[in-house]
């Protein structure tokens, strides 16, 4: 049994009883004055209704990757905020998103992961999908051994399917089907990348089997883990290892236009080696920007991790108001460099070492959800210098907000 964090109740009641929008407009001034997002927006349930239909439901948010359903029939039930949802791999390899529901009286058809032969069985009636959503049996739906009725159309009882993209095995949805075409969304952060990884090496990345993925469960609004994402000013303080090979001074802030992403990248990225033991590169990555790495959050929930050797993706599915389930995806060039036994012991070094830094930052997200209790703080005031990839996150949601 799921419990539902968000009432669907509570959207009624308008987000100008719910804080002040003067707090709000606040946000999207210069930097030297603006303020942050104000207390509510990380601790006031009766907020996060609005979030909900906003940020996640009107944009185009991340549900999980590819790769978790890699075979035909792989199926998994995923929670959005509410909103049960399933994702299945058709007979063709596409990957299609359905609400997890059935068109007779509404019962959620998947519970659990596993493979699928041929159809969605409802374990109710026994009404049963393709994985196309097309409903295909209606069993004694004219009474005993009557399995058709002549009132009964078929075709207008398929699964509802949801507006669904993927994009380097990211599975991003848009629930109200209402944003812009997801290519024209993209579109400036690939072409930022253009030099780095071109539509070509996209196709390269592959998952990893055997350490290229973990969970971590954190005490806090997910909003936390992005904004920290963004900047490198914590690094001297949280990150003293990373800060050694990498200081302050060797990043640069990243901020899409229009504003859909915000980041920052390093010019000091080390490929690991350990011998003659290395993973393999993009083939068309500028060869004068091969220690150059780029850490961008894509709003809402989504933060990528691009690498000249690997790539990941670190997305969050948000539990509840101050709770956050963190996922990491690690991909490399390649199937011997993602896979192959011969750098296996690289490979979990690599995803050691990104789980280390995750950790370090776990008391950092954590300790602002606490601060965020306190009725006496403004939503604060960012450093005109360090913060402003953080500063645009805020905006971003401020902006979507109003
Ligand atoms: S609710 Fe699914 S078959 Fe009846
Ligand atoms: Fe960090």
């Amino acid at each position: 049994m799921i419990i539902f964090f968000v009432d669907q109740n509570l959207k009624n009641l308008p987000l100008s009883e719910i804080l002040d929008i003067d707090k709000l407009n606040n946000v999207d001034k210069p930097i030297e004055v603006a303020n942050g997002l104000p207390n509510e927006c990380y601790t006031n349930a009766n907020y996060l209704a609005h979030e909900r239909e906003k940020i996640f439901f009107n944009k185009w948010t991340v549900v999980g990757v590819g790769s978790s359903i890699p075979k035909i029939g792989d199926v998994k039930p995923y929670n959005l905020l509410g909103i049960p949802l399933i994702l299945i791999r058709d007979k063709d390899m596409k990957i299609r998103v359905f609400h997890n529901v059935c068109s007779h009286r509404g019962f959620k058809l998947l519970d659990k992961a596993c493979t699928l032969k041929n159809v969605i069985r409802c374990p109710y009636h026994s009404w049963t999908y393709d994985f196309k959503g097309n409903l295909v049996a209606t069993p004694h739906i004219g009474g005993l051994n009557n399995h058709q009725h002549k009132k009964f159309d078929k075709t207008k009882s398929h699964l509802k399917e949801v507006r669904t993209k993927i994009w380097m095995d990211i599975i991003f949805v848009n629930i109200n089907s209402n944003e812009i075409d997801f290519d024209n969304y993209i579109k400036p952060l690939e072409e930022r990348w253009s030099n780095l990884i071109n539509k070509e090496d996209q196709k390269l990345i592959v998952h990893s089997n055997d350490y290229g993925y973990f969970s971590l469960e954190v005490k806090c609004n997910w909003k936390f883990a992005i904004e920290n994402y963004c900047e490198s000013y914590h690094l001297p303080t949280i990150h003293p290892e990373l800060n050694k090979v990498s200081n302050i001074n060797d990043h640069y802030h990243i901020e899409g236009l229009p504003n859909r992403f915000a980041g920052q990248g390093s010019e000091k990225y080390e490929q690991l080696i350990k011998g003659n033991k290395k993973f393999k590169t993009f083939s068309n990555w500028d060869k004068d920007k091969l220690k150059n790495s780029e850490y961008i959050a894509l709003f809402p929930n989504v933060m990528i991790g691009l690498h000249v050797d690997h790539f990941y993706v670190f997305w969050l599915e948000p539990l509840a108001m101050n709770k956050t389930k963190e996922h990491m995806q690690m991909y490399y060039v390649g199937s011997e460099s993602a896979n192959g036994e011969y750098l296996k012991e690289l490979r979990k070094e690599n995803s050691r070492f990104w789980k280390d830094v995750m950790l370090e930052d776990i008391s950092v997200i954590e300790g602002m959800q606490d601060g965020r209790n306190s009725p006496f703080y403004n939503g604060g005031n960012f450093s005109p210098i360090m913060d402003q990839p953080t500063h645009q996150f805020h905006k971003w949601v401020a902006n979507n907000l109003i």
